[in-house]
């Protein structure tokens, strides 16, 4: 039997995207497509989007791929990929669960999500519907910090919960994949990394309700989070000198990662 080794965050903030799961739909973004390449292999027939959450990262793989598969826990989350994606083959599961038979897809992808998981379980769950020399890729997409102003806007926000600083927050996620995926018994061979930037034309409104779809903003009090989200608005209207619903271009950064199923 699979060793668990629990996510690292507490889960009722893995189980809080439901609340926000139309908003979650309509402001996350989805991560590029060249990064969406990046992680498929070549002639994949079948795919699995593990977390798919409300169907953003289904979405792109749907016209390159003739089977697609979107496993996600959330009941909520799973009926707005249902509206968005009326012909999607949407599965109650979960990492640790997957609701497909034993080598039934040529890729499994993971987008931002791989840190909710309980990895000791999920990895061999992983492989196990993974087809030999199937490939595992691993996507977190979000606004870049790596960009200077970006940065100023978000840490001086405060009462996110203490974001660490752009490269120690990167090299945590590689970290957190090595330890579950390099290890002398796994099913996967070694990892391989890749950055992908561009920006995204929105407003100092949307960004602000964007940030209103992660966890740690989710389950601020209610008044703490509505006077986060509004100084976040209120301050990259005064950084940008434009109003809240004037457009500009705001970074994302998408961190990818493959490996190969042995
Ligand atoms: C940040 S959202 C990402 C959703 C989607 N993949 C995307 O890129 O927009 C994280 C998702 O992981 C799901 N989740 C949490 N724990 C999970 C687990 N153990 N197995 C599978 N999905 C999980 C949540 O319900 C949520 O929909």
């Amino acid at each position: 039997m699979a060793t668990s080794s629990p996510s690292p965050f507490p889960p009722e903030r893995a189980a809080a995207f439901g609340r926000v799961a139309e908003d979650y739909g309509r402001l996350r973004p989805a991560p590029q497509e060249e990064a969406v390449g990046w992680m498929l292999p070549e002639g994949a027939s079948a795919v699995l989007d593990l977390a798919a959450g409300a169907g953003t990262l289904t979405a792109l793989l749907a016209p390159r791929v003739p089977e697609v598969y979107a496993v996600e826990p959330d009941d909520r989350m799973r009926a707005v990929l249902a509206e968005r994606l009326p012909d999607a083959d949407v599965r109650r599961g979960s990492a640790e669960s997957i609701p497909l038979p034993d080598a039934a897809v040529d890729a499994v992808i993971v987008s931002s999500a791989w840190h909710w998981f309980d990895t000791g379980r999920a990895v061999p769950e992983i492989a196990r519907v993974l087809r030999s020399g199937g490939r595992l890729g691993i996507v977190w997409n979000g606004i870049d910090r790596g960009v200077d102003w970006v940065d100023r806007w978000s840490s001086g926000l405060g009462g996110t919960g203490g974001q660490p600083a752009p490269t120690e927050r990167w090299a945590r996620r590689g970290e957190l994949l090595r330890t579950a995926l390099e290890t002398p018994d796994s099913p996967f061979g070694a990892l391989e990394h890749a950055a992908f930037t561009t920006t995204r034309r929105t407003t100092p409104a949307e960004a602000a309700a964007l940030l209103g779809t992660y966890s740690r903003v989710i389950l601020l009090p209610e008044q703490e989070r509505r006077a986060l989200l509004a100084r976040a608005r209120d301050t990259l209207c005064a950084q940008l000198g434009i109003g809240p619903d004037d457009a500009f271009d705001l970074p994302f950064r998408a961190l990818t990662w493959r490996a190969a199923r042995s």
